[in-house]
């Protein structure tokens, strides 16, 4: 009876040393966490609007974002009017707010490739 409350304490420290690890933090290969909230916001937008088709910025349905030094401006014209198979966004769906996100988002996701 009187050693029960051991065990927990034992099996905890048991977990905590089991799973340590020398290292924490960043993974060591793969992507970088946006270092703002306005670039967490884009990256938001990115996933819920426009990952399904230019996943990870790669190409997918949608071509390549990251290989090319498109210009935020163009970006922003591109979402809210479509070209081709790629849907508009109208400010109902993505507001300017999130576009500016979104494109500062895209660029720096360029930049860690
Ligand atoms: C249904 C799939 C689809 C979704 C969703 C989509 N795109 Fe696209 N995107 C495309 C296709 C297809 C093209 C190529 C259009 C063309 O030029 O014919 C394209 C082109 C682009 C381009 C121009 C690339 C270039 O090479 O000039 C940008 C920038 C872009 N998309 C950004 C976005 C962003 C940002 C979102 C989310 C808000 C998004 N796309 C959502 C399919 C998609």
């Amino acid at each position: 009876m009187s050693r029960l409350p051991c065990i927990p304490i034992a099996l905890t420290v048991l977990l905590l040393t089991a799973c340590g690890t020398a290292r924490r933090g960043e993974p060591l290969i793969g992507e970088r966490r946006p270092p703002d909230a306005k670039l967490a916001l884009g990256e938001q937008v990115f996933d819920r609007n426009c990952s399904q088709c230019h996943p990870g910025g790669e190409s997918g349905l949608g071509p390549a974002l990251n290989n090319k030094p498109l210009p935020r401006f163009a970006m922003k014209i591109q979402i809210r009017n479509g070209v081709g198979a790629m849907p508009r966004f109208s400010s109902n769906e993505i507001t300017d707010e999130q576009i500016s996100a979104v494109t500062a988002y895209l660029v720096w996701l360029r930049r860690q490739h």
